[in-house]
C-alpha cells in the first residue's frame, strides 16, 4: 500500500487497475482525491491537512503521473485547502463560487486560517483561488484516456458542483452523500431535494456504480448508491411534513426546529454522535423555508 500519514488512510485504490486514489484523514474524516491515468492526475479537493496534501502528491508521482487538473468543487473552507501546492495544474472552480461577493470570499479564507491554527499551520497566507477555470453549467477536460465531466449542482451550498468519470461509472459528489441518511445541507433545503432529483436521473443515466464523497466511506454499487439518494430525499420529505405538521399546530418556531431534529434522530435509529448536530441545522432551515412560503 501507499505511504500515508500515521493517522491516515487509503480508501482507493481498490486494486492495481483503479484509477482512484483516496486518502482519508482524521480531520472531519476529509477524503483527498485523485484519478491518474496514463501518466496524468487531477486531484479534487486534495486537502485536508498539509500531510495528507502531501501524501497524496507523493502517491499521484509514485505513478509517474503528473496532476494536470485541480478541481475545487465548491468554495466550502475545508474544499478549498492544497490547491495552491499545484500551481502548474489548470484551477477549476464553479462560476457561482468565483461570483460570490468580496466579503463571503474573505469568510471562507478567515475559516482557512482558524483551521490552519488549529492544525498548528500558523502564519500560512491563505487566499481565494480567483485566477481558476471557471464553469456556469459544465466543463470538461480528459485525464490520460478518461474524459471527467464536472456539472454544476447547487443544494449543498449555492456554488456546488459534483464530478463524473463516466468510464468508470464513478461519482465524486463533493459533499453530497457524505452520510446517507443524514443529508448536509447548508443551504437551501428546497433546493438539495431538487439536486438529489437531478443527481439520481444523471446517476441512473450514466449507470454510476461507485460515489466518492469528500468525507466518510465510498458508496459500492449502482443499487447502493441509488438507496441512497433516495435515502437523502426520503429524509428531507420527512423532515418537511413533521415541520408542516407542528407548525400548523401553532408551535413556536424555535420548539418546532428543535422537536423536528429530535425526530429525525429517533427515526434513523443508532446516534451518529456530533453528527446529529447536523439534523438540527436541516431543521432550522426547512423551518425557514416553511414560514417563508405560510408568510408569502
Ligand atoms: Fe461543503
Ligand atoms: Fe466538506
Amino acid at each position: 500500500m501507499l505511504p500515508a500519514p500515521a493517522d491516515a488512510r487509503w480508501l482507493a485504490p481498490r486494486d492495481a487497475r483503479d484509477p482512484f486514489l483516496v486518502l482519508q484523514s482524521p480531520f472531519w474524516s476529509y477524503d483527498s482525491i485523485a484519478l491518474v491515468a496514463d501518466g496524468e492526475a487531477c486531484l479534487f479537493d486534495p486537502g485536508g491537512r498539509p500531510e495528507d496534501v502531501a501524501a497524496l502528491r507523493d502517491a499521484v508521482r509514485a505513478r509517474g503521473a503528473l496532476v494536470r487538473h485541480v478541481v475545487l468543487t465548491h468554495s466550502h473552507h475545508d474544499h478549498l485547502r492544497g490547491w495552491d501546492e499545484f500551481p502548474e495544474a489548470r484551477l477549476w472552480l464553479p462560476a457561482a463560487a468565483a461570483a460570490k461577493p468580496r466579503e463571503h470570499k474573505q469568510r471562507d479564507v478567515a475559516f482557512q486560517e482558524v483551521i490552519d491554527e488549529r492544525l498548528g499551520r500558523v502564519g500560512a497566507a491563505r487566499r481565494f483561488p480567483d485566477h481558476a477555470e471557471t464553469f456556469a453549467e459544465r466543463a470538461a477536460f480528459t485525464v490520460g484516456a478518461l474524459e471527467v465531466e464536472l456539472r454544476f449542482l447547487p443544494g449543498h451550498s449555492l456554488c456546488t458542483s459534483v464530478a463524473f468519470v463516466p468510464a468508470e461509472r464513478a461519482l465524486v459528489s463533493a459533499d453530497y452523500l457524505v452520510s446517507p441518511g443524514l443529508p448536509y445541507c447548508r443551504w437551501q433545503p428546497r433546493a438539495f431535494e431538487a439536486a438529489m432529483v437531478t443527481l439520481r436521473a444523471w446517476c441512473a443515466e450514466l449507470a454510476i456504480e461507485r460515489v466518492l464523497p469528500a468525507h466518510h466511506a465510498p458508496i459500492e454499487g449502482h443499487a447502493a448508491v441509488l438507496a441512497a439518494i433516495d435515502a437523502e430525499r426520503a429524509y428531507f420529505a420527512f423532515l418537511r411534513e413533521r415541520v408542516r405538521a407542528l407548525l400548523a399546530e401553532g408551535v413556536e418556531p424555535a420548539l418546532v426546529t428543535r422537536r423536528a431534529a429530535a425526530e429525525m434522530r429517533a427515526r434513523r435509529g443508532p446516534s451518529l454522535g456530533a453528527r446529529a448536530r447536523q439534523d438540527g441545522d436541516n431543521a432550522r432551515r426547512v423551518v425557514a423555508e416553511e414560514r417563508g412560503a405560510a408568510l408569502s
